[in-house]
């Protein structure tokens, strides 16, 4: 894992402070959604973005790692984060405690095994650090085979819309044409933008979720209702141009990740691909990498 040092200048700052800056959203144009995750994306997993992460994120220092049999306040939270992100059998959810269970055990394991770690099975630095790292909300262990397209069987044309309110930047809306025209070569799928967001195939919206860190964005797709999300957090530190420094989230990055879940792709563990869960600071991926192509045309077939 790569943490770049902190080494910007204030001259450095100062340019990048004018780069990343329109997209933040404040309470006076997002008056519906600031409360919280608007209805349409509101489920079990989003609702708990916030609490999970925000005890999460100040809550270990080790010295040593924790493993099975050891009680430490806290790990309860780090059993409700494994699960959210689907390491846990979710029938046995709802009031985790703070004993280190078998169960935690092989979820680490798979956890560590997924991200290249050392398999120890125990919570120790380097797995908290990589459960620390900025990612993507959409769990990484699903049943992948059972992706079913979310349109109408036999449509080739799919629209998508920016929630309006979210009043974006031409900045933003011409990475968001990037990001559709790239997934649409690979898919061979029509996919142009529409102005009624709540006619739209794939809704666009920056909502608030966690707070600076935690989870950047995600996917949601709607089979009965026929409509796919792609959530982004408002208050995030996005760069919507150039490089992004640490604690910063590159835009074109996280948006070419969200937009192949809509699409039907899962994670990958291919540290290059875009879909990829965790959000690498010093890493821009706004190709789809050989790992991303081969998956979508497995699905879509060669285009
Ligand atoms: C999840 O838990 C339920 C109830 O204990 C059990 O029946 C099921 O087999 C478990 N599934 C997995 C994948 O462990
Ligand atoms: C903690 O939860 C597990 C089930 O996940 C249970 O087996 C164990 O007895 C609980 N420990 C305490 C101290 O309640
Ligand atoms: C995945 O889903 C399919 C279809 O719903 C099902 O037949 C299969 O058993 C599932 N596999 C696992 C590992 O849960
Ligand atoms: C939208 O942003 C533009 C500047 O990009 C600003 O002039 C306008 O007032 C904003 N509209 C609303 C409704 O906030
Ligand atoms: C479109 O896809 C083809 C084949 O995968 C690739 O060679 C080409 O570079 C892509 N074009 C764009 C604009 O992404
Ligand atoms: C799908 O969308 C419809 C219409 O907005 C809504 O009533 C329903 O609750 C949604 N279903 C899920 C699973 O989110
Ligand atoms: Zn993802």
């Amino acid at each position: 894992m790569r943490l770049r040092a902190v080494t910007s200048s204030t001259f450095l700052l100062i340019i990048l402070s004018s780069l990343f800056v329109d997209v933040s959203v404040s309470a006076s144009f997002l008056p519906a959604l600031i409360k919280g995750i608007p209805l349409w994306l509101k489920n079990s997993r989003t609702s708990k973005f916030s609490s999970v992460w925000n005890k999460l994120k100040s809550l270990f220092t080790f010295k040593k790692g924790l493993k099975l049999g050891d009680v430490y306040k806290g790990l309860s939270e780090v059993k409700e984060y494994l699960d959210i992100f689907g390491y846990l059998n979710s029938t046995l959810n709802s009031n985790f405690n703070d004993t280190f269970t078998l169960e935690l055990q092989s979820a680490i394991k798979q956890y560590q095994k997924n991200f290249n770690l050392q398999v120890t099975g125990q919570l120790d630095q380097d797995t908290y650090s990589m459960i620390s790292q900025p990612r993507c909300g959409v769990p990484d262990v699903v049943n992948t085979t059972s992706f079913t397209r979310w349109w109408k069987p036999g449509r080739r044309e799919l629209t998508y819309a920016i929630h309006p309110r979210n009043n974006v930047s031409n900045g933003v809306k011409v990475l968001l044409r990037d990001v559709f025209a790239r997934w649409s070569n690979a898919t061979s799928l029509g996919l142009a933008e529409t102005a009624s967001f709540d006619g739209a195939d794939v809704r666009v919206a920056f909502v608030v979720l966690d707070g600076e860190g935690g989870t950047v964005g995600g996917a949601e797709t709607n089979y009965s209702a026929r409509f796919g999300s792609v959530y982004l957090d408002s208050e995030e530190k996005w760069v919507v141009k150039g490089e992004s420094d640490e604690g910063e989230v590159d835009l074109e990055s996280v948006l070419m990740h969200v937009v192949g879940h809509v699409l039907g792709l899962g994670h990958s563990f291919v540290e290059e691909a875009v879909m990829y869960p965790i959000v690498l600071p010093d890493k821009k991926k706004t190709k789809l990498a050989y790992d991303d192509l081969l998956r979508i045309h497995r699905i879509y077939g060669e285009t």
